[in-house]
């Protein structure tokens, strides 16, 4: 969850550094800290609690003059030790600083083991074992990679380290298992870091480290090794532009991405669909017939605003290719001793590719010799370096901890998939496939009159937004949209909301329904859903409710009956109506966040990448 970064260059190291964290922010915000090995070859830890604004605020008294080369900074998310000082990265043990993202398992027993050898602790973090363990290895006069691989083979759990050496002051040393870690370099200078963004504004040319893998960073090269072998991971080029990375004149990352969302959803399906031949192409999979037709069932596994996706795939890839799917929440699958053979297909959805709980699904699906599938938006992530197959959703970099882009691209995308597999187990005709691919086309421009919605949704935002609990509804493909409109206004506005199936609400929920409560209701122009569900909105009418509703069937009369407010998006059709309805749901808790003055890109107690469990 920690944000990672080190630098070594001719750059000065600490705006490198600072300019990294600003981008990995969202990864973790409790606390923030930098080493930096300065002019005279002295280690300089500067440490503050609170956002990176702080830590900005710290470094200011540093020595004007003071040009460092090379250094790492981290930013915290507490996981052993609350935040403090004390607890920020870097840890230093004589002379080694480190940083860390991840969880030392044995971090009791090592902790013992040092203190009984004379070290002593200055923090509550796991990550000082680490620092100290080094520190053991290097004073016993290791070489700083051997001292490297010896400290990794006395840690378990998940880490990804970033080490210096004040004695061998141009190299980084770095470690990574089971989270990951970014390696950029070019002739004259090496960046090293948690995510993709830090790394963008020096080289696009990068390296993922592989579990196992022990580094040695120089600007000389790049030395790695796993399990005592030398090894070249593959350099890769990423495609993103660093100024997607960024807010583009927009006040939050939220709103840029949800007005980016006609732009990546056309990045979703460019190059999948031949309008021509009615045909859904995804050569990236080499997914021969055979193996598809042995499909019998699909597990769709995930997260937070990825499992509200899972939901919609399921009704997409049932329907369509008609094969039986389940949906489970990650850290409850892989607890629970699934049922798998090699005839389930395991499919994870993720945007950052290094949920923890979803990483771990996807071992066990393996171990029971289930094949595995993931839709997935980071190249190069652990999730998409480990399955079977990934279909990547290509929506740039997401910055803002609440996912948008992420999710209507990930419906995006299992839409696709779901008409890939129908088209390969002969459950579409051409006919059916070509009208599919005749509306995803329109997709883009759809959405985007969608967005132009905000100033009425603004108005509405400002009549609800003192309202302290909010119920959501939505029937079949609208109740997945129902619960992320909800999971979005609770996460950024910190204001309880449920989403329900609408069918539901008379089975408990309506209890709830007086003149303080909003009811905010997703209805598709479907003949037999959106009758039912104005039905369930009579029953709250009656009850007082105050109903919003957001709906693609315009001007239906029967709505301003009952509703207080309608938010009308177009119709495209009855598939793509969960994709567009989503858009006036997130435009609703953006606005109402902002009304509530809560910090909307990096809302209370959350981060972006889960990778803890
Ligand atoms: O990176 P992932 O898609 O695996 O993340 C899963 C969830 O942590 C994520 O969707 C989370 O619920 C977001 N905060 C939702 O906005």
């Amino acid at each position: 969850m920690c944000g990672i970064v080190g630098y070594i260059g001719p750059e000065d190291a600490l705006e490198v550094i600072i300019s990294g964290l600003e981008k990995l922010e969202y990864r973790g915000y409790d606390s923030a800290g930098v080493a930096l090995i300065e002019q005279d070859n002295s280690v300089n830890i500067i440490r503050s609690v609170g956002k990176l604004s702080e830590l900005k605020k710290e470094v200011k008294k540093r020595d004007n003059d003071a040009h460092a080369h090379l250094g790492i900074g981290h930013t915290r998310w507490a996981t052993h030790g609350r935040p403090s000082t004390n607890n920020a990265h870097p840890h230093r043990s004589g002379r080694v600083s480190l940083i860390h993202n991840g969880i030392i398992e044995n971090y009791l027993e090592l902790r013992e083991e040092l203190q009984a050898e004379g070290y002593e602790f200055l923090s509550e973090t796991d990550t000082e074992i680490a620092a100290h363990l080094l520190h053991r290895e290097l004073e016993r006069g290791s070489e700083p990679f051997d001292a490297l691989k010896s400290t990794c083979s006395h840690i378990r759990g998940s880490y990804a380290f970033v080490a210096l050496d004040s004695e061998h002051p141009d190299r980084l040393l770095v470690a990574k298992n089971a989270t990951p870690i970014v390696i950029g370099q070019d002739e004259t200078q090496v960046i090293v870091a948690s995510d993709i963004p830090a790394v963008l504004n020096y080289t696009r040319e990068v390296l993922f480290l592989e579990d196992g893998d022990c580094a040695e960073l120089s600007i000389g090269g790049i030395r790695v090794e796993n399990s005592g072998k030398a090894i070249e991971r593959e350099v890769q080029r990423i495609a993103w532009d660093p100024v997607t990375a960024q807010k583009g004149g927009y006040k939050h990352y939220m709103l840029k991405e949800i007005h980016d969302q006609a732009q990546v959803i056309a990045e979703t399906f460019r190059g999948r669909i031949q309008q021509e031949k009615s045909s859904i192409v995804l050569p990236e999979l080499e997914w021969e017939q055979r193996e598809i037709e042995s499909i019998e069932r699909i597990v769709l596994v995930a997260c937070g605003t990825a499992w509200h996706a899972c939901l919609t795939a399921k009704f997409y890839i049932e329907q369509l290719a008609k094969i039986p799917c389940e949906v489970d929440y990650a850290s409850e699958f892989r607890y629970r001793e699934p049922v798998l053979d090699e005839k389930t297909l395991v499919m994870a959805i993720s945007q950052s590719g290094e949920t923890a709980d979803t990483l771990a699904a996807l071992d066990l699906a393996q171990k029971a010799g289930s094949p595995t599938f993931a839709v997935c938006n980071v190249l190069g992530s652990s999730i998409a370096r480990k399955v079977d197959r990934v279909l990547f959703t290509h929506a740039g970099p997401e910055i803002s901890v609440a996912s948008t882009k992420a999710f209507t691209t990930q419906l995006t995308a299992v839409y696709i998939l779901a008409m890939y597999l129908a088209e390969q187990r002969g459950a579409l005709t051409s006919s059916e496939l070509q009208e599919h691919i005749g509306s995803l086309i329109h997709l883009p421009g759809v959405i985007e009159q969608a967005v132009k919605g905000d100033e009425q949704i603004r108005r509405i935002s400002r009549e609800y937004y003192t309202a302290s609990d909010f119920l959501y509804l939505g029937r079949g493909n609208c109740y997945p949209i129902a619960l992320e409109g909800a999971l979005k206004l609770k996460e950024i506005s910190y204001i309880h909301a449920e989403g329900y199936p609408a069918g539901e609400m008379k089975h408990g929920p309506i209890a709830l329904i007086d003149e303080k409560m909003p009811v905010v209701v997703v209805l598709q122009k479907s003949d037999i859903q959106f009758e039912k569900t104005l039905s369930n909105l009579r029953e709250v009418e009656s009850r007082r409710g105050r109903i919003i509703a957001v709906t693609d069937d315009q001007g239906r009369s029967e709505l301003s009956e009952v509703c207080e407010e309608i938010i009308e998006v177009p119709f495209l059709s009855g598939w793509l109506s969960p994709i567009v309805l989503t858009i006036p749901l997130q435009l609703l808790a953006y606005h109402i966040a902002v009304m509530n003055g809560t910090d909307v890109d990096l809302p209370r107690n959350l981060a972006k990448s889960v990778t803890v469990e």
